[in-house]
């Protein structure tokens, strides 16, 4: 199957490219001398790199909420440079509260965001990836679609449907050249866990518990005095770790674990899974090769 020649510059296309992960995304695609096509809400939130790239980097607007949008913003992006190599699925954000607490506009916002708006850009691109012949999907998910954390339970379901549809999507579209790669990230220092964060509107029922994992009940958290976060690498690591994983050509996993804390994490919720499994007398693990196809999951 062809894949995107390793060395060949390659045309990107980042959702959410104005700060953060998407930024240091488009960032380390410019340093390689790729060209971009770098999605933002507000339209100067890319014009230093513009103004150093004018002839490489495109900025366009989208919220990708707006499934019309999308396709409309897509396709003129294909139009950009000729191509479409690399789609980056990255605009999302945190949302904290218990389920209880949650409202039907923080549930439908959030959904709408982290789990609707990358469907919406994979089937604008997919075209334009189909008739090339190649491409590469990035679906930008999070340790916590592994195991889930009580309060970032939504937060974990709208990645976790990103995963869904996305190990489906590469068993799909690997025929037409295109391939998906889900980055499950660590922690990463980004307004993710300050300025981005949304927070449900919070009952005292929960307040203990608020403490016990965040060290403070108060919502939105005060802020830290750290910063930059010691526990939380830089945002351009990822975009390294992404760059190095596309290189690799054919041989690589369909999940990539990004941040050195994020293995760990992933071990962990594997294991309390396992564990769980493990109550029922007839699950096994590894799984026994000569036992028959559990069917399709429900
Ligand atoms: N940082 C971490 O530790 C971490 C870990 C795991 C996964 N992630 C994921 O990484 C991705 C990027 O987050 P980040 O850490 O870079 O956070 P960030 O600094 O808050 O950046 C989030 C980006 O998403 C954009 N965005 C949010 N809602 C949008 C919408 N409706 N339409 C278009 N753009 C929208 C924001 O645009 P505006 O600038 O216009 O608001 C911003 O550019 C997210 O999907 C997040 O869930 C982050």
């Amino acid at each position: 199957m062809p894949a995107t020649p390793t060395t060949q510059p390659r045309v990107w296309f980042v959702t959410g490219a104005g700060r953060g992960l998407g930024r240091a995304f488009v960032a380390a695609a410019l340093d390689r001398g790729d060209r971009v096509i770098g999605t933002v809400r507000s339209a100067d939130a890319l014009a230093d790199l513009q103004g150093r790239h004018a002839d490489r980097l495109r900025v366009l607007q989208l919220d990708v909420r707006g499934r019309d949008a999308v396709r409309r913003v897509v396709d003129e992006a294909a139009g950009v440079f000729g191509r479409l190599d690399v789609v980056v699925n990255n605009a999302g954000y945190g949302l904290v509260g218990a389920t209880e607490e949650l409202s039907e506009d923080d549930a439908r916002d959030h959904v709408d965001t982290n789990l609707l708006g990358p469907l919406w850009v994979t089937q604008a691109a997919l075209p334009h990836m189909r008739a090339q012949g190649s491409g590469e999907l990035v679906q930008i998910s999070t340790v916590g679609a592994v195991g889930s954390m009580p309060l970032l339970g939504l937060y974990n379901a709208g990645k976790w449907g990103l995963e869904g549809f996305s190990e489906a999507l590469a068993g799909e579209v690997a025929a037409f050249g295109v391939r998906v790669t889900i980055a499950q990230l660590g922690g990463f220092d980004t307004d993710w866990g300050t300025t981005s964060m949304r927070f449900a509107d919070p009952q005292g029922t929960y307040d203990g518990l608020r403490e016990s994992l965040f060290g403070t009940a108060e919502v939105p958290w005060p802020p830290t005095a750290e910063d930059p976060h010691p526990l939380e690498a830089p945002p351009g690591r990822a975009a390294a770790a992404l760059l190095e994983h596309l290189d690799r050509g054919d041989d690589r996993p369909l999940r990539l674990l990004v941040g050195d804390n994020a293995p760990g994490h992933v071990a962990l919720a594997l294991d309390r899974r396992r564990e769980d499994y493990s109550r029922d007398a007839r699950f096994s693990w590894p799984a026994d090769p000569g036992s028959a196809s559990p069917g399709p999951a429900g």
